[in-house]
């Protein structure tokens, strides 16, 4: 094969093969005929059923790309689906959320019944600070019950979030208030974040110095640490719901369309001026309801724990729409995986019995490179199924959240989605589908998917080339707030009308896809097209990595070399052995065109606040280029450390 007749090549094979176990596929909610239903019919049916409705809805779709409309003509209320009827249904005294604070001891449950008052508490306060149907609200706050409880308080009274990540600055606050021209802002005087205090209240001051449209502000007493609070703007949430009448007659919830905005939420991606995804009512409903049902086999009595942060679509998609839709008891919790120690997460779901637990790539490396010992402490017999979101997973990352987390027991599923499309859309489905340590495997049932390469053909099996949506699906993004072109530009531009997802993927012979990460991460390396994640998946493979990330640099005879930076395992430093044992390891897992020029050791990699590596700014320090735009990286000096590891890395050669 000619290097240029892929748009990315791949090479990386993984042999394993997990089997769906006798019985976890006799009781799994999805069974193999899911995916012979009709689309249409699919998304109809689950419409009507896993929904309730105020008006029925008389059109399933009107698809005018890039724009579509789902469940047209029907009306109906997010947190009436999420809250109220299930109380009406007698599900008042199951348990929504477990919720865990950070500091020791700090733990309640919150039932549906409790969830429902604390709801219309708050959404009468909020209508007594202005809030109507339609008003712009945005919420800046940490991982506390308050955090859905006001998201659903919005929903109920019609009225659109953002939910801005706790982790964020006052600036990255600002832009977002000001892009959606939010009204009033829901924060707390602080969080908590492995053991010190997380000054939100602070932030949003400076904030709204530059935000005019923001005219009445809600503070959360959480910390309990004084903090200014401004006469005529600020209230504190406590002062706000005191008196508030809780009976949900008091605070009717409003008929929305099916089409109106439930919420704005912003990525960034690693560069460039954030996009307001805009996600609307039923559609988003149907499709973060259904995919939580079958992808994580909830059953009643589950106990689901998904350990993403709110502020991220994850948290809002399978933390809180989709779970309280389905009335699923969930676990929420404040604060870090390592604090007080690197146990607390396995402390957590013995504690709860948690059945399913949820995660991403990057914590899985963490405990990873922190060992199994911790995870050996406590009784996690109660897990039954493991997910994993946000970067392509590692192999051996599978293998170990499986062997060491999930017992040798657990079905995992590796779930690819985005922040615009809203819900899961290729993934295996538990029980019935036969998993590959690093593929996401199938499109859920109704999703079509596809490889394209640069000129718009599906590329073969084994083939890499452009992931595609072909056809929309429920809770795709509606638009971009205020970005009509961008958002024709962004997705819609490279294909005509499919969506172009900006990821690299492959299908192989039985239809699985392997994600490839981001297409602007692809190197080349003397016409060859390498993705970023076979390599490191490599690297990751020898037992003393626990974690790496390679990029390309300018090189005047290949076009591209490739640097890999490296974590070890537990404190292990790095050597030149050490250096040579791995490109010698890359060479035969993949071939020599993939070994690493340069290796660079380093304790911590550049991340962005939700985990993902930041591989453009690896370029730079490669290149010995000035930085680019750092203000979405998590650690600042993880990359200063990193430069100087590399400056010692040059001078060694
Ligand atoms: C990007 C979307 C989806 C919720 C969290 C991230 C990458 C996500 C996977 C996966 C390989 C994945 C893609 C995607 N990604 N899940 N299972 N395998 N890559 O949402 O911040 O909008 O990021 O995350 O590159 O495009 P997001």
């Amino acid at each position: 094969m000619s290097p240029d007749s892929h748009a990315i090549e791949t090479m990386l094979l993984e042999e394993r093969r997990y089997e769906p176990p006798p019985e976890f596929a006799a009781q799994a909610n999805a069974q193999p005929d899911l995916y012979e239903r009709d689309w249409r019919e699919l998304w109809e049916t689950e419409g009507r059923e896993r929904l309730t409705w105020f008006q029925p809805f008389t059109e399933l779709l009107e698809w005018e790309p890039p724009y579509a409309r789902w469940y047209v003509g029907g009306t109906l209320n997010v947190c009436f689906n999420c809250v109220d009827r299930h109380v009406e249904a007698g599900n008042g005294d199951k348990v929504a959320y477990h919720w865990e604070g950070e500091p020791a001891g700090e733990r309640y449950a919150l039932t549906f019944a409790e969830l429902q008052r604390e709801v219309v508490r708050f959404a009468n306060a909020l209508r007594g600070l202005g809030v109507a149907k339609g008003t712009p609200v945005a919420i800046y706050m940490g991982m506390v019950p308050e955090l859905p409880i006001a998201m659903l308080a919005c929903a109920r009274l019609g009225a659109p979030h953002t939910v801005v990540f706790g982790g964020f600055s006052a600036d990255a606050l600002a832009d977002r208030v000001n892009d959606m021209g939010c009204e009033v802002l829901v924060t707390q005087d602080e969080g908590w974040r492995r053991g010190t205090p997380v000054p939100l209240k602070r932030n949003a001051d400076e904030a709204l110095e530059s935000c005019p449209s923001v005219g009445r502000v809600v503070v959360l007493q959480r910390t309990g640490s004084a903090v200014s609070m401004r006469q005529g703007r600020d209230v504190s949430w406590q002062d706000a719901v005191s008196g508030q009448p809780d009976d949900s007659a008091s605070c009717p919830c409003e008929p929305m369309d099916a089409e109106d905005l439930l919420y704005l939420l912003y990525t960034s991606g690693t560069t460039a001026k954030p996009k307001g995804i805009v996600h609307t009512t039923a559609g988003y409903l149907v499709g973060v309801a259904t995919t939580h049902h079958y992808v994580f086999d909830v059953k009643p009595d589950s106990v689901y724990w998904c350990a993403a942060d709110i502020g991220w679509v994850t948290g809002h998609s399978y933390i809180v729409y989709g779970p309280l839709c389905n009335g699923t008891t969930g676990v929420l919790y404040e604060g870090t995986p390592d604090y007080p120690d690197k146990d607390r997460w396995w402390e957590i779901v013995e504690r709860y019995r948690v059945d399913i637990l949820y995660t991403a790539p990057t914590a899985i490396r963490a405990h990873m490179k922190w060992g199994p010992e911790y995870a050996q402490r406590h009784d996690l017999s109660s897990l039954r199924l493991l997910g994993s979101v946000g970067e392509p997973i590692n192999p051996e990352a599978w293998r170990w959240y499986r062997e060491h987390i999930g017992g040798d027991r657990t079905p995992i599923v590796d779930t690819w989605w985005q922040t615009e499309t809203g819900m899961i859309l290729i993934t295996p489905l538990p029980g019935v589908t036969t998993l590959k340590p690093g593929s996401a495997t199938k499109p859920f049932p109704g999703v079509d998917a596809a490889v394209y390469d640069e000129r718009g053909n599906e590329v073969g099996p084994g083939a890499g080339g452009y992931l595609v949506l072909r056809r929309p699906w429920p809770a795709m993004l509606r638009g971009i707030h205020n970005a009509h072109d961008r958002y024709v530009e962004t997705y819609w531009s490279r294909y005509g009308d499919v969506y172009f997802a900006g990821d690299g993927a492959r299908v192989d012979e039985d239809g699985d896809f392997w994600l490839l990460g981001r297409v602007d991460d692809v190197m080349n390396v003397s016409g060859h097209r390498i993705s970023t994640i076979e390599v490191e998946s490599a690297l990751v493979d020898h037992p003393h990595v626990a974690e790496a990330a390679v990029c390309g640099r300018a090189d005047p005879q290949t076009g591209q070399a490739i640097v890999a930076y490296v974590t070890l395992k537990g404190a292990e430093e790095g050597s030149v052995a050490m250096l040579e044992e791995l490109r010698d390891h890359v060479a035969r897992k993949i071939g020599p065109i993939a070994k690493p020029a340069n290796v660079v050791f380093t304790p911590e990699l550049p991340k962005t606040r939700s985990g993902k590596i930041m591989r453009r700014l690896l370029r730079d320090v490669a290149e010995q280029r000035a930085l680019g735009d750092t203000t979405t990286l998590a650690d600042p000096t993880v990359v200063e450390e990193i430069q100087q590891r590399a400056e010692a890395e040059k001078s060694a050669e």
